[in-house]
């Protein structure tokens, strides 16, 4: 069954085209992962999603409410983190739950167990007593997480929930994921720049670039459609560069990049590493170490974009 079905929306702003025509469904129960770089369009799709932006065309389902016909209902089946922190920094976390939960229409004892709960599931600890603006980036993140859920949405957004935090809060975060998804059945929407926590994370990833959808699948549908794009590490002294230019000219070879005295090599089915072997002969090149490797979701993106998921990136 599809729990959200967002269809053919687009947007722009002032002239320039920010989503393109997106569509896509989400099963009940999946923890969908949507990929891509900074400036992608990711938070204005999730923010027309749940009606914080009007699509100029498109309409977006949740259950069976439309964002343009119901929002109202629409908005009671979802929760969102937002990308930017949302709290009230001179509250401690209590006191921001109590709010929050307030506002879903939590009271009485249901607000006191979901404030419990999601202290718990936060791991706040012995922060509580403190106002927020004391908080570390994790912390805060951690907190404006639980805050989205305290009314047990259906389906939860996360608008690039891990950056900015510290390893551990990272890891407690994904930990989130997994035990909403698990526990409650809760759909996952998470949006990131990071392809490593979409692959580990989701069962279902959307890549976009530039307001489109670059690709949409599993995670080795994904790596399948660049019909396995495989990836040679040779390691080596000598003439690397010529080996690199006559790379470049082969139609068998995708991308080729050198770090140091290291060369990645990005090749489709139709090359083998014997043939590089072949091309090697004839270059003045002592070869130290060389190995094949699956692609990982950034080939995947180089493959289909011809640029790198992290550009621009901090
Ligand atoms: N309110 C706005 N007005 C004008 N341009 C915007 C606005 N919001 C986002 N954009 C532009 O839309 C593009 C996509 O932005 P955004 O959705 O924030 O991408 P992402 O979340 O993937 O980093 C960017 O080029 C951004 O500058
Ligand atoms: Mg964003």
């Amino acid at each position: 069954m599809n729990i959200v079905e967002v269809k053919n929306l687009s947007k722009r702003f002032n002239d320039k085209l920010v989503l393109d025509n997106v569509s896509f469904e989400i099963k009940k129960g999946e923890i969908f992962g949507l990929l891509g770089p900074n400036g992608a369009g990711k938070s204005t799709l999730i923010n027309t999603m749940v009606g914080l932006i009007k699509a100029d065309n498109g309409d977006v389902l949740v259950g069976d409410y439309s964002i343009n016909k119901d929002p109202i209902n629409l908005k009671k089946k979802i929760g969102i983190v937002p990308q930017e922190i949302a709290l009230f920094e001179i509250l401690n976390a209590r006191e921001n739950l109590e709010y929050f939960g307030g506002l879903y229409g939590l009271k009485g004892t249901m607000l006191k167990e979901r404030i419990n709960e999601a202290i718990e599931i936060a791991g706040l600890g012995d922060c509580l007593k403190k106002k927020v603006k004391e908080y570390s980036g994790g912390m805060k993140r951690r907190l404006n997480i639980v805050v989205a859920m305290m009314h047990h949405p259906e389906v939860l957004l996360m608008d690039e929930p891990t950056v900015g935090v510290d390893p551990q809060s990272r890891n407690h975060i994904f930990e989130v994921v997994k035990k909403m998804n698990s526990e409650f059945n809760t759909t996952i929407i998470y949006t990131s720049h990071y392809m490593e926590e979409v692959e580990h994370l989701c069962n279902k990833i959307f890549i976009m670039d530039l307001g489109k959808e670059v690709a949409y699948g599993t995670n080795d549908e994904l790596k399948r459609m660049v019909n396995s794009g495989k990836i040679i590490r040779l390691k080596g002294k000598g003439e690397l560069d010529t080996l690199m230019l006559s790379l470049k000219s082969n139609k068998d070879v995708r991308a080729v990049e050198k770090t140091g005295d290291e060369l990645k090599i990005v090749i489709n089915d139709k090359y083998s590493l014997n043939d590089l072997l072949v091309e090697i002969q004839g270059i003045n090149l002592n070869v130290k170490n060389i190995g094949i490797e699956e692609p990982t979701l950034e080939e995947v993106f180089l493959s289909l974009t011809g640029k790198q998921l992290r550009d621009g990136e901090e």
